[in-house]
C-alpha cells in the first residue's frame, strides 16, 4: 500500500512527543467532557437518538436505525423535518431573527454587509416560492454554480425548503465539468450570477453556464444573480434575472415537512475512475450530523461565538460548516467571498479582527502559505477573539500544527484536526478541545458516536504502532447513502473492500497511545490544496487532446498545497515537442476540468513505465515526480524506461 510513500509524516510521527491539553478553564467551560465518549459506548444508537432532540420534528421518528437492507442504512425513520426550517424559521419563531447569520465580506474591499435570521429567512421564502413558480417540484435536482455570496446559501436552503435536492458545482469547475454534473443528475433548473471576483478579475460564470448548457437541452431555465455586473447574454425564454424573479416573489412561504430520508444534496467529488461520483445526503441524519459536531468540535457558543470557515460552500466542507452546521445551531458567521491575498496577506486577519471571530476552520494548505508569508504578517492584527482553531482536507503536518497554535492561536487556543470526506457528511476523527490533549499532526481519535478502525489487507485490525486501511465499522447519520444513480458503484467503491465496513480509501496509523493518524491517499485520488482529484480524470483530460497518445499522472509531494499534479505525457507521433507544449497541454487540463486540476509540471516522455500486464507504475512516477531514488522496477517490462525518464526529469526546467 502506498501509506508508506509519505516518510515525512511518518518520520516525525515518530519523533512527536508534544502535548498540549486544554487548560482548566477551557475544559470547565466546553460543551462536551470526558463523560460523552461512556454515554455512546454504552449505546451507540441510543446516543444519536438522544442527540436528534436537537432537530426540530415535525412528526417524531419510530427508528433510529434501520439497517435491514445494509448498506443502505436509513436514520430517524418516520420521522419529518423540514431542513431550512430548522435552520432559519426555528430561530426567528424563537426570537432571534435580529441575529446576525452571516457576516459577508465581499472581495472588493468595503463590500460588506450583515444578514440577519430574520432576513435570511424571508430571502429563502422568496426564492422558495420563485423555485415552485418556475416548476421546481419536491425532489428535482437544481444545480447552482455560483460566487460565494449571501444569494448561494439563499439558494441552497430555497432548494431545501421545496425537498429539491441541489448539486452545488464549485465556481472554479470548467463548462464540461459543469455540465457532466447537471447531465448525471439530470437538473433541469441552474442558478448562477453573472460573474464571479477573483483578485481583481471577473470569472465570468454566466458565460461558462452557457457553454455547459449546449450540452445539456433538458435545462429549462437559468436565474442569474447580479454581482459583477459583467456583459452577458440572457436567452431569450431561458435566462432570468434573480432581483426580477427572487427578488419580487411573495416573503413568506408555507413549508412542508419531508421524510427523514428525503434527499437534500448530491455533490460530486472525485473517485479512483474518470467519472466522479455524486454522493447522495438525505434529511435528518446529514443535518444532525453538521449541526451535533460543529457544536462539539468547535465548542460552539452560538450567543457569543463568531464562526468561519474559510472553505468554499462548492465543497463539503462549505455544505456542513457554512451552511449547514452554523445555521442549524443559529451561529453568527463569516462568508469571504475573496482570496486570502488580496488585497493584501493580512486579509483573513482583518477579517478576523474586524468580526472578533472566535473559532476559524480552514486548510492546511493556507496554514502553509501564511508560514511562508510569514508570522508578522497576522501579529499586525489583534487575533485575541480566537478560542478554538481548527483544520480539514489533508493530513495537517506538526510544523504547520504548532505554527498555527502559536501564531494564529496565540499559543492559547485548543487546535481541531479534523479528518473526514464528502461521503461521511460530517467530521467523524477530531480531538474534543476540552477534553483531547492534542498531539501535533495526530486527529486522535474517533468521535463519541463513531467507530473507526484501522485494517491490515487480511482485514484484520492492525495493532498500536502500525498502519493500514481506515475503516468505519458502524453506520453513523451522516453517512452518504449511495451514489447518484449507481448503487453498484456505490457497494463496490465503499463496502465491498472489507465486507460490511466502510472503507474510507485513506491510510492511517495508531501510535503507540493507539491515537490515529492520517497519512493521505491509498487510491488513485490526489489531494491538491485539500482539493480531491482523480488522476485518471485528469489522464482523461490529457489524452483527449489531439496533441496526446498517452498520459499518466501522479499527486506529487508539494511543501503548499499537499500534493501537486505532476503528468507525463506521450505526444503524439505527428505532434511536436517543445516548451509551448506542455503550457499548451496545461491550459487544456484547466480547460477540461477547471484550473484546480492545472498540472503542476507535464513532462514528455518517450514511454512509460508499464508492467508486463501493461499496467502504469505510478508509484515509480512519484518518486521521479519526488526526486527520489527510483523504487523496485523489476516487474517492469521494460526495465530501463525509468532511466530515461529520470534523466528527462533532471533535464526539464
Ligand atoms: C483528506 C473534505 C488528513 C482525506 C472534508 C479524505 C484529511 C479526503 C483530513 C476527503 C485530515 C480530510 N487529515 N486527511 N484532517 N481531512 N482529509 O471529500 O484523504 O474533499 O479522504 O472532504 O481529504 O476530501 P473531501
Amino acid at each position: 500500500m502506498t501509506t508508506t510513500d509519505q516518510p515525512s509524516t511518518i518520520a516525525s510521527l515518530a519523533a512527536e512527543d508534544r502535548r498540549f491539553p486544554p487548560s482548566d478553564e477551557f475544559a470547565a467551560q466546553a460543551n462536551v467532557g470526558e463523560a460523552v465518549y461512556d454515554e455512546a459506548a454504552a449505546d451507540r444508537v441510543a446516543f444519536w437518538g438522544e442527540r436528534a432532540a436537537r432537530l426540530t420534528w415535525e412528526t417524531p421518528f419510530e427508528q433510529v436505525l434501520d439497517d435491514s437492507d445494509a448498506p443502505f442504512y436509513k436514520w430517524f425513520t418516520g420521522g419529518r423535518l423540514n431542513v431550512a426550517v430548522n435552520c432559519l424559521d426555528r430561530h426567528v419563531e424563537a426570537g432571534l431573527g435580529d441575529r446576525v447569520a452571516f457576516h459577508f465580506e465581499g472581495e472588493p474591499a468595503d463590500d460588506r454587509r450583515s444578514i440577519t435570521y430574520r432576513e435570511l429567512t424571508e430571502q429563502v421564502c422568496q426564492a422558495a416560492n420563485a423555485l415552485e413558480s418556475l416548476g421546481v417540484r419536491s425532489g428535482d435536482r437544481v444545480a447552482i454554480y455560483m460566487p460565494m455570496i449571501p444569494e448561494t446559501v439563499v439558494a441552497m436552503l430555497a432548494c431545501a425548503r421545496i425537498g429539491a435536492p441541489h448539486t452545488v458545482v464549485f465556481a472554479g469547475f470548467s463548462a464540461d465539468a459543469l455540465a457532466a454534473r447537471i447531465l448525471d443528475c439530470d437538473a433541469r433548473v441552474v442558478l448562477t450570477a453573472d460573474g464571479a471576483h477573483r483578485k481583481g478579475a471577473v470569472i465570468p460564470l454566466k458565460q461558462i453556464v452557457d457553454e455547459a448548457l449546449e450540452q445539456c437541452p433538458d435545462v429549462r431555465t437559468a436565474v442569474v444573480v447580479k454581482r459583477t455586473g459583467s456583459d452577458v447574454t440572457m436567452v431569450e425564454g431561458r435566462d432570468l434575472w434573480w432581483h426580477e424573479t427572487v427578488e419580487r416573489a411573495e416573503r413568506t412561504h408555507e413549508a412542508q415537512a419531508f421524510d427523514a430520508e428525503h434527499p437534500l444534496y448530491v455533490m460530486y467529488t472525485s473517485g479512483t475512475t474518470g467519472k466522479p461520483k455524486g454522493i447522495l445526503h438525505t434529511s435528518a441524519g446529514y443535518l444532525l450530523g453538521a449541526s451535533w459536531t460543529q457544536w462539539e468540535v468547535f465548542d460552539l457558543k452560538p450567543e457569543t461565538d463568531v464562526y468561519w470557515t474559510a472553505a468554499d460552500i462548492g465543497w463539503v466542507t462549505g455544505h456542513s460548516y457554512i451552511v449547514y452546521g452554523p445555521l442549524s445551531n443559529g451561529t453568527t458567521s463569516v462568508l469571504y467571498e475573496g482570496a486570502p491575498d488580496a488585497p493584501h496577506r493580512g486579509r483573513w486577519w482583518e477579517i478576523v479582527q474586524r468580526y472578533g471571530v472566535t473559532v476559524l476552520y480552514c486548510a492546511p494548505t493556507a496554514i502553509r502559505t501564511f508560514m511562508k508569508w510569514g508570522a508578522d504578517i497576522p501579529a499586525g492584527y489583534d487575533l485575541s477573539s480566537l478560542r478554538v482553531i481548527g483544520s480539514v482536507g489533508e493530513p495537517i503536518n506538526p510544523e504547520a500544527y504548532v505554527w498555527y497554535r502559536e501564531h494564529i492561536g496565540g499559543g492559547r487556543t485548543p487546535v481541531v484536526d479534523t479528518w473526514w470526506q464528502t461521503e461521511t457528511g460530517s467530521i467523524m476523527i477530531s480531538p474534543l478541545p476540552g477534553v483531547t490533549a492534542g498531539k501535533p499532526g495526530a486527529a486522535m481519535k474517533a468521535l463519541p458516536g463513531v467507530a473507526v478502525d484501522v485494517l491490515d489487507d487480511a482485514g484484520e485490525p492492525v495493532p498500536d504502532g502500525a498502519g493500514g486501511y481506515l475503516v468505519v465499522t458502524e453506520p453513523w447519520p451522516s453517512m452518504l447513502r449511495t451514489i447518484w444513480g449507481d448503487d453498484e458503484r456505490f457497494r463496490d467503491t465503499y463496502w465491498s473492500r472489507f465486507p460490511g465496513k466502510y472503507f474510507a480509501g485513506d491510510g492511517a496509523k495508531k501510535d503507540a497511545d493507539g491515537d490515529l493518524w492520517l497519512l493521505g491517499r491509498v487510491d488513485d485520488v490526489m489531494n491538491v490544496a485539500g482539493h480531491r482529484l482523480s488522476t485518471y480524470e485528469i489522464e482523461s483530460a490529457l489524452v483527449a487532446s489531439p496533441l496526446v497518445a498517452e498520459a499518466a499522472v501522479v499527486g506529487a509531494a508539494d511543501e503548499t498545497t499537499g500534493q501537486a499534479v505532476v503528468a507525463f505525457v506521450i505526444l503524439r507521433g505527428d505532434a511536436a515537442d517543445g516548451p509551448e507544449v506542455a503550457a499548451q497541454l496545461r491550459e487544456f487540463v484547466a480547460k477540461q476540468i477547471g484550473k484546480i486540476a492545472r498540472p503542476r509540471q507535464i513532462l514528455v516522455v518517450a514511454e512509460l513505465p508499464k508492467t508486463r500486464s501493461g499496467k502504469i507504475m505510478r508509484r515509480l512516477l512519484r518518486d521521479v515526480a519526488e526526486h527520489r531514488t527510483v523504487g523496485d522496477v523489476t516487474t517492469l517490462a521494460d526495465t530501463t524506461v525509468m532511466d530515461v525518464i529520470r534523466d528527462g526529469m533532471a533535464a526539464a526546467p
